[in-house]
């Protein structure tokens, strides 16, 4: 970590993001939110950033990354967009409803995974929002840019002019994301002077470009707070160094200077399960205790393994009783839809 950065406050890091090309998709700040029931149940104080309420078709985290991303279209150069992840994925959800709201077409490669075409959860909103879908065999997501660039060559020879958006595999597309998160978190920090404390632990479900935009802003902001990332997926690649390449690389876009290094990443995978894509059983019963204690719905493919998480490191003593922690609540709601099995079956109701 370079020692000569001064902190910026929440109103100077702003003033910066804002100077970064954006389109308008999200209603912002989302709401932090204190869960009186659960934080008893658990005995700490939960705050949940409702990033699920971000409005765009469901919302969710994706969304803040989107406003960056899709800023390159306002240059008129783009008649469609093309993406890809999961068949389930919450991210192309958004970015179809993103283009639509830029009056672009959108073409989709999805991975097959568990769920493939069941026309169900955030694979019926593509049906709705009227995305260009095709569905790859396969599950593993880190071939994604493969397909991605099969397909960008074949709508280049119609003549159409994608935007390519890699997402998660792309270098810019995740500095960009990783802006948006840490513009997440001036929000926060204004948040919680409102409501006056200081989080000591942040949980974020989080691939890579999410929990990349919070240790960023956390550092800039000068925040005590633990960071960490709970993964829905196992990486082939080294993720805690993929994670801070995106800090270094938005830390330079932000002309902070800042240097993470992979030794400051916390980020589990413990709590994946068998694999991305299938449930846990601990993520289910997070899910229904959340929903309890609060109605607020986790999704099962992110957060409810999050969520399960958050528990155990309570159980474990890692979060203290009494202590302030943030929950980032990343979305992904719709997908429980295309879960109705797996939640309603679970002997832990
Ligand atoms: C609900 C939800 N939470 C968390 C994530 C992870 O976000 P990121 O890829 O920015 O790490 C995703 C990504 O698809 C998501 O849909």
């Amino acid at each position: 970590m370079n020692n000569n950065f001064n902190p910026l406050s929440a109103e100077e890091l702003t003033s910066r993001i804002n100077k970064i090309p954006r389109v308008n998709l999200a209603q912002l700040p989302t709401v932090l939110e204190f869960a009186p029931n659960i934080s008893k149940e658990l005995g700490i104080n939960l705050y949940i950033k409702r990033d699920d309420c971000t409005a765009l078709a469901f919302g969710g985290n994706k969304t803040r990354h989107l406003e960056f991303i899709m800023a390159k279209t306002l240059s008129g150069d783009y008649d469609c967009i093309l993406t890809g992840a999961a068949s389930q994925s919450n991210f192309c959800r958004q970015a179809v409803a993103a283009a639509n709201k830029l009056n672009l077409d959108s073409y989709l490669v999805l991975m097959h995974g568990i769920k493939g075409n069941l026309m169900q959860g955030n694979f019926l909103l593509y049906n709705i929002l009227g995305a260009n879908v095709d569905v790859i065999d396969g599950e593993n997501l880190e071939e994604i840019p493969k397909h991605l660039d099969i397909k960008y060559n074949e709508l280049i020879k119609e003549g159409r002019k994608p935007l390519l958006i890699y997402g998660g595999f792309g270098k810019e597309d995740t500095t960009l994301a990783g802006i948006s998160y840490a513009n997440a978190m001036a929000e926060i920090d204004l948040q919680m002077k409102e409501q006056n404390f200081m989080a000591d632990h942040l949980f974020v479900t989080a691939a890579n470009m999410t929990q990349a935009g919070c240790e960023l802003g956390a550092k800039i902001l000068n925040w005590p707070t633990r960071i960490q990332g709970i993964s829905p997926v196992y990486w082939e690649m080294d993720i805690k160094k993929d994670i801070a390449r995106i800090c270094n690389d938005a830390a330079k876009m932000l002309d902070i200077n800042l240097e993470f290094s992979h030794k400051m990443i916390n980020h589990d995978n413990n709590y994946v399960g068998e694999k991305y894509g299938a449930t846990t059983e601990d993520g289910i019963k997070a899910t229904k205790l959340l929903a309890n204690k609060e109605g607020i719905i986790l999704d099962p493919v992110y957060t409810s393994k999050g969520f399960a998480a958050l528990i155990d490191y309570v159980e474990k003593g890692i979060i203290k009783k009494g202590e302030n922690v943030i929950f980032m609540f990343t979305g992904g709601s719709p997908a429980v839809f295309a879960y109705n099995d797996e939640i309603a079956n679970n002997s832990n109701q």
